[in-house]
């Protein structure tokens, strides 16, 4: 793939897509400790054809964005929680955690690196930054490798449910993501490699996205494929899935916080798939859906619309206003949740 010019962009009109960057960081664990890490131009990976990543998945991701701030500079959203759930992450599947403070400023690193790429403010587009971990020593039993590599790759982009801030339709599905005592509080391979066909089925028919139930009932709403789930109550309550199989979502942590300081008595707790009647707004919520109001929720074929089909809910605006103005530097946010790169 050639490498990307930013002047070839169009970024208001942006899709989630891959660009092959300037730069990306990358670094190597051996005889039990990480490299330094440096910028390389080499957007490829080098490794043994026994690797464990190849076969029995060791492979850890995060997602996170680079935001143009109307004064020029560029904003990270509390990449410290990223660093954190890497960290976990690894941990589940026996590979060696990246240090964290090392990941933030890797983070900024490649980011400043490729900095005509951070899209324009106000474009609605920005810089996806997916830093992720595999084993690359060498297994053919079914065992942790011992070498690791630590690598992140940055490429632009817009919206990760066409239409962005429209309503779109979502479908329930008879398969699973994850299970329960599985790895779903994890962000690794294999639960998104679990999704694709589930996942392609829903797309074929129109849907944007999956909403998993839970693995061990099939009737309470987990998580979409790509974010976690809200509904607002017709009072006004903001209400989000308890489970130990979602991933554990840092948006979702922030909208909690930003529903509390709106007076919306925020609660995570069962959402079963036949209660829907209780919300009068619905959406996804996450680093790359930011987010994205829920129009309806197809399961069994019946079809339930909660706000509408075309209009978002003044809930989900305002959560949208609060959280989008807080990342691209607009507003204020708590202490933390805005690092200069
Ligand atoms: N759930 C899933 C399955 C995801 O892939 C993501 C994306 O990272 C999320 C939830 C949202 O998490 P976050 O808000 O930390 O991006
Ligand atoms: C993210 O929001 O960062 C994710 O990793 C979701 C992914 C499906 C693109």
């Amino acid at each position: 793939m050639e490498k990307a010019k930013a002047e070839n962009f169009d970024w208001p009109n942006l899709g989630f897509n891959y660009y092959d960057l300037p730069y990306s960081f990358h670094a190597e664990y051996k005889d039990g400790k990480w490299d330094e890490g440096k910028l390389t131009s080499d957007s490829t990976i080098k490794m043994s054809e026994a690797a464990n990543v190849l076969h029995y998945g060791q492979e850890a991701f995060e997602g996170l964005k680079a935001y143009r701030r109307k004064d020029g500079g560029v904003n990270l959203f509390r990449p410290d929680m990223n660093a954190k759930r890497l960290h976990n992450s690894a941990e589940r599947l026996l590979m060696a955690p990246f240090p964290e403070d090392r990941f933030v400023e890797a983070v900024k690193m490649v980011v400043k690196a490729n900095q005509n790429f951070v899209p324009p403010y106000g474009s609605g587009a920005t810089l996806y930054i997916r830093p992720f971990i595999i084993g690359t020593g060498e297994v053919i039993g079914v065992h942790p490798a011992d070498k690791f590599q630590f690598h992140i790759l940055v490429t632009p982009v817009g919206p990760y449910y066409k239409g962005g801030m429209k309503p779109t339709e979502y479908v329930t599905s008879p398969y699973d993501r994850a299970a329960h005592g599985g790895t779903g509080q994890s962000k690794v391979s294999g639960n998104y490699a679990a999704s694709l066909l589930p996942g392609s089925l829903a797309h074929k028919n129109g849907y944007s996205d999956v909403v998993y139930l839970d693995p061990r009932l099939h009737e309470n709403i987990e998580e979409l494929g790509g974010a976690n789930f809200f509904g607002i109550t017709k009072d006004g309550k903001f209400k989000t899935p308890k489970s130990p199989s979602i991933l554990p979502s840092i948006t979702k942590k922030s909208l909690l916080q930003i529903a509390d300081s709106f007076g919306m008595e925020p609660e995570e707790t069962t959402i079963s798939i036949y209660d829907l009647d209780q919300f009068s707004e619905a959406g996804a919520m996450g680093t790359a859906a930011v987010i994205s109001p829920v129009g309806s929720i197809t399961h069994n074929g019946n079809k339930h619309v909660f706000y509408s089909e075309t209009e978002v809910g003044s809930y989900t605006q305002k959560l949208y206003d609060r959280l989008s103005g807080i990342q691209d530097g607009d507003q204020k946010g708590p202490d933390g949740w805005q690092v200069d790169v």
